[in-house]
C-alpha cells in the first residue's frame, strides 16, 4: 500500500518538480521541518489560509505554549522489558498508533491528489483519516481508495435537520466507521492573517460534495447565521439518527462534555479547531485534563491543537487522551511531497512517539 501510494504520486509532472526543488535541502528530520519548509515555499496566501489563526493568532499560540510547558517525568526502575507502544483500542477496533488525520478542507489547494494522497498515505502508516464536509475529492472516490479500511467522517451542520440528512446520505459513499460533528465553527472565524492575503479560494479546491451553499450562510447577520448551528435536540436527532459511534469535536467545557455524554455521544475531541475560530479560547491541552477527568469513563477522549512532536503525542495521552489528531504538519507535507510526504511525515511522528516512550 505504501508503494501504492508512492506509485501514484510520481507520474504528476508537479509533484516530480516538487520533490526536485526539495532536493537541494535536508530531508525533513521531524514533523516540524515540513511546517517550516511550507512556510517558505507555499504561496503567501495559501501560507495563511493554512498556517493562520483567529484574530492576532493567540489561541494558536497557546496550544503550542501548553504543550512547550507541560512536561514528563521518566522512571527508570522497572520490572519488565520495554515493548514498543502500540495505539488504542476505540470503538472496538485496534489502532496501529495514537494518532489519526484532523479533518482538514480543500486540500487540492495545497496538492493536486488533495485527499486521496493523505488519505492513501494515512491508510499506509496505520492511520485512520477523518474526512471532511468540505473535502476537494468525491467522497466515493475516496472509499475505493480506502479499498475496505476504516474511514471516519467529519460533520458539518447544514442549517437544518433536512439538509443534514441530506449530507449524510451523501456521506454514507464513504461507509464512515465513525462520525464526528465539529461544534466549534458555526460562524468562519475572524480570519485576519487570511483576510489580509487576499486569498481566495480556487475551483479546484471547491467542496466536491456540497449541495451550493444556501444565500444565507453568505450574510454577515449574525443572528441569522447562528440559527443555522445545531441546538441541543438537533444533536440528538443527529445521535438517533446514525448507527455508528458519534463523536464532537471542538469541546472546551467539562458541562459540554458531560452534556453529549448524557445524549449518547461516544467521544468527544478537546480542541480549539487549532486556534482558527475563536481566538479568546484557551489552550486545548488546559482543558483536556479536567476534561477527561470528568468523561473519561463514559467516553473517549481525543485531543487536538498542535500537536508536532512524539513527546506532544505523549504529553497528551498523560493527561486522559486516548488518541490525538494531527492537523497543519500533514498538510504542509502533502504541499511539498504530496502522498510520499504525508507518509513520510506520520511515520516521523509515530517513530518519534515510540522514542519518547522508550525514554519515559
Ligand atoms: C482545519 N480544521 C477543520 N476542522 C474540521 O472539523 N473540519 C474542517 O473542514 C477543518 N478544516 C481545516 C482546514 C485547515 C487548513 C486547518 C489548519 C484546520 C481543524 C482541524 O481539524 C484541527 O482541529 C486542527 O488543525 C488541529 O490543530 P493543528 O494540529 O493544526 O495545530
Amino acid at each position: 500500500r505504501a508503494r501504492r501510494a508512492l506509485l501514484h504520486d510520481l507520474p504528476q509532472p508537479a509533484a516530480t518538480l516538487e520533490r526536485l526543488a526539495v532536493s537541494d535541502t535536508p530531508a525533513p528530520v521531524c514533523a516540524e521541518d515540513y511546517l517550516e519548509l511550507a512556510q517558505q515555499r507555499l504561496p503567501p496566501d495559501v501560507a495563511a489560509y493554512l498556517f493562520g489563526g483567529a484574530e492576532a493568532e493567540l489561541a494558536a499560540r497557546r496550544n503550542r505554549e501548553a504543550l512547550d510547558a507541560a512536561t514528563l517525568i521518566p522512571r527508570f526502575v522497572r520490572d519488565t522489558p520495554f515493548t514498543p507502544p502500540g495505539g488504542p483500542t476505540l470503538f472496538g477496533r485496534r489502532h496501529a498508533s495514537p494518532l489519526l488525520l484532523a479533518p482538514i478542507a480543500h486540500q487540492r489547494l495545497f496538492h493536486p491528489d488533495g485527499e486521496a494522497a493523505s488519505v492513501l498515505a494515512a491508510l499506509a502508516q496505520g492511520v485512520t483519516p477523518i474526512v471532511s464536509s468540505l473535502a476537494s475529492t468525491p467522497w466515493p472516490q475516496l472509499r475505493q481508495l480506502a479499498e475496505d479500511e476504516a474511514l471516519w467522517f467529519q460533520i458539518y451542520w447544514q442549517g437544518d435537520r433536512a439538509a443534514t440528512e441530506r449530507l449524510i446520505e451523501r456521506a454514507a459513499a464513504l461507509r464512515p466507521e465513525a462520525w464526528m460533528i465539529t461544534l466549534d465553527a458555526p460562524i468562519g472565524g475572524l480570519r485576519w492573517r487570511l483576510w489580509r492575503s487576499g486569498f481566495r479560494l480556487p475551483p479546484r479546491a471547491a467542496p466536491a460534495n456540497l449541495e451550493a451553499q444556501a444565500p444565507t450562510q453568505r450574510t454577515h447577520d449574525l443572528a441569522a447565521l447562528l440559527a443555522l448551528a445545531p441546538t441541543r435536540d438537533d444533536l440528538a436527532w443527529l445521535r438517533d439518527r446514525l448507527r455508528q459511534p458519534l463523536l464532537a469535536k471542538g469541546v472546551l467545557h467539562e458541562a459540554d462534555a458531560e452534556a453529549l455524554a448524557r445524549l449518547g455521544y461516544d467521544g468527544i475531541v478537546v480542541s480549539n479547531h487549532g486556534g482558527r475560530t475563536f481566538d479568546a479560547a484557551p489552550a486545548s491541552l488546559t482543558q483536556l485534563e479536567p476534561i477527561a477527568r470528568a468523561v473519561g469513563e463514559k467516553m473517549t477522549v481525543l485531543f487536538d491543537g498542535g500537536v508536532r512532536r512524539g513527546s506532544d503525542v505523549a504529553k497528551a495521552l498523560a493527561q486522559g487522551a486516548s488518541a490525538v489528531l494531527v492537523g497543519r504538519p500533514y498538510v504542509a507535507a502533502l504541499a511539498l511531497e504530496g502522498a510520499h510526504g504525508v507518509a513520510r511525515c506520520l511515520r516521523l511522528l509515530r517513530d518519534e512517539y515510540a522514542a519518547v516512550a522508550a525514554l519515559l
